[in-house]
């Protein structure tokens, strides 16, 4: 006794791609091969495109279009009772966007919902609507959901694009129906399908943005400490290396804050920014933000003295001026005292003994990785360029010579990759 079913009813689903027309093809596939049960369901778009005589003639059965339709009330029950498969041919990329949502506004949706037995989708659109990550959302939903989707092919596109959501060749889309027919348990199915969705066309696992849900601490600018109630000692920072690290690390994902001294850079728009003037007012806000910060980096030009005696009036200008200073607080230091998770960051600007005196500012302040660049007469402050070594604490040491973006893009780099896996 065979066991191929010739008179198993197919219902052969046509949306309106400009492939449609191979659904008759296909079905005159089918006819040659035995199959005399076919019947066609068309949006009500694909009559714009096929005249539904045209099926009429082929099948021998008018096509369902309306569900009001006279005459075929409740059709869509009857239209799917008989059938063991139901082939869309083309899927558009509004039918499976419908069918993935169980929408049932006209036959053709409303047949899916219908039908108890197993749908084969054969999607074809214009490439960027096939790679849309709505449609690949709705295909993937639609194979959870029961149906087998044979993906299109490569090649040249009808609306003029190269590139994936050809309607496999008629012979191959007759082929699955076929099998699809005759297997029984439908997940056999599976092993056969050698142009299904592959592996590279499953939704991609989301890029993550290695800093996301950081904090970064930047302190930038140049410090001011008041001599009198107009003069002060200040230096020539600019702040331009706070804020390409404010851009650097925002670009990897982290939310980041500024605390800025004198500067004439300007910070990016979505970092926050806090102004300050003294070494003092720096480490204050420093240390409000501490405990929450991920990554604290030193950028800032800090002043290393303060005037012991600061008057509240203007010195008058009587004789030669002492001035009397005393060291400011070390903020690095005292923070390298202090940290538990922080990773810290620091600089270290030389004249000279570049590497010995980073490895020793590593070491006293218990920093993650100091910076270790040249300054001098054309060195350092406004310069483009830096150069110098990265340190780090285990004593590996990395040179460099780049401008300061590059210089942060590094610094941004270096944190993602050896403290956060990034
Ligand atoms: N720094 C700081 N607080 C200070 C001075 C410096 O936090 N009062 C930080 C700087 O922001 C920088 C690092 O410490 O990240 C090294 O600064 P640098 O001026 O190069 O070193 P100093 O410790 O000041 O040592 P020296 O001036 O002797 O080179």
């Amino acid at each position: 006794m065979s066991f191929i079913d010739y008179s198993a009813g197919i219902l052969i689903g046509v949306s309106s791609g400009i492939a449609c027309y191979k659904s008759i093809e296909v079905i005159r596939e089918l006819q040659k091969r035995g199959y005399k049960n076919i019947e066609t369901v068309l949006t009500k778009n694909t009559v714009n495109f096929l005249s539904p005589n045209l099926f009429e003639a082929i099948t021998g059965k008018k096509p369902y279009i309306e569900v009001f339709e006279e005459g075929r009330l409740l059709s869509h029950i009857k239209a799917v009772e008989d059938k063991k498969v139901f082939a869309i041919v083309p899927a558009t990329a509004n039918i499976i966007g419908k069918l993935a949502n169980g929408i049932a506004d006209d036959f053709l949706t409303t047949c899916y919902l219908a039908f108890k037995g197993k749908t084969l989708i054969f999607p074809s659109m214009n490439a960027n609507m096939y790679e849309h990550s709505a449609t690949k959302r709705n295909l993937f939903q639609l194979q959870e959901d029961g149906c087998y989707v044979v993906s299109p092919e490569e090649g040249y596109l009808a609306c003029g694009y190269e590139g994936k959501g050809r309607l496999p060749d008629i012979e191959t889309i007759a082929d699955y129906i076929e099998l699809f027919l005759h297997i029984k348990d439908s997940e056999t199915f599976k092993q056969f399908i050698t142009i299904n969705l592959l592996e590279e066309d499953k939704p991609k696992p989301k890029p993550k943005d290695p800093l996301a849900g950081k904090k970064v601490l930047i302190t930038s600018g140049g410090t001011v400490e008041p001599i009198d109630s107009v003069r002060v000692i200040t230096n020539r920072s600019s702040g331009t290396m706070g804020k390409e690290l404010a851009k650097m690390f925002s670009f990897l994902g982290a939310k980041v804050t500024v605390i800025t001294g004198n500067h004439t850079a300007r910070y990016p728009a979505y970092a926050d920014v806090i102004e300050v003037k003294t070494v003092e007012e720096m480490y204050r806000e420093v240390a409000v933000k501490f405990d929450e910060s991920d990554i604290v980096i030193m950028a800032a030009a800090v002043s290393d003295f303060k005037v012991k005696n600061y008057s509240s009036k203007k010195i008058k200008k009587k004789s030669n001026l002492t001035l009397e200073l005393e060291k400011t607080i070390d903020i690095l230091e005292t923070l390298g005292k202090t940290k538990k998770h922080q990773v810290l960051i620091g600089f270290a600007a030389e004249t000279d003994n570049l590497l010995e005196n980073g490895e020793d500012k590593l070491k006293r302040k218990n920093a993650d990785l100091i910076v270790a660049n040249t300054v001098g007469e054309n060195k350092g402050f406004g310069d483009r360029n830096l150069s110098g070594y990265f340190i780090f604490k285990d004593g590996r040491k990395e040179e460099f010579s780049l401008s300061k973006p590059e210089t942060a893009e590094r610094i941004a780099e270096i944190v993602a990759r050896e403290f956060f896996n990034g």
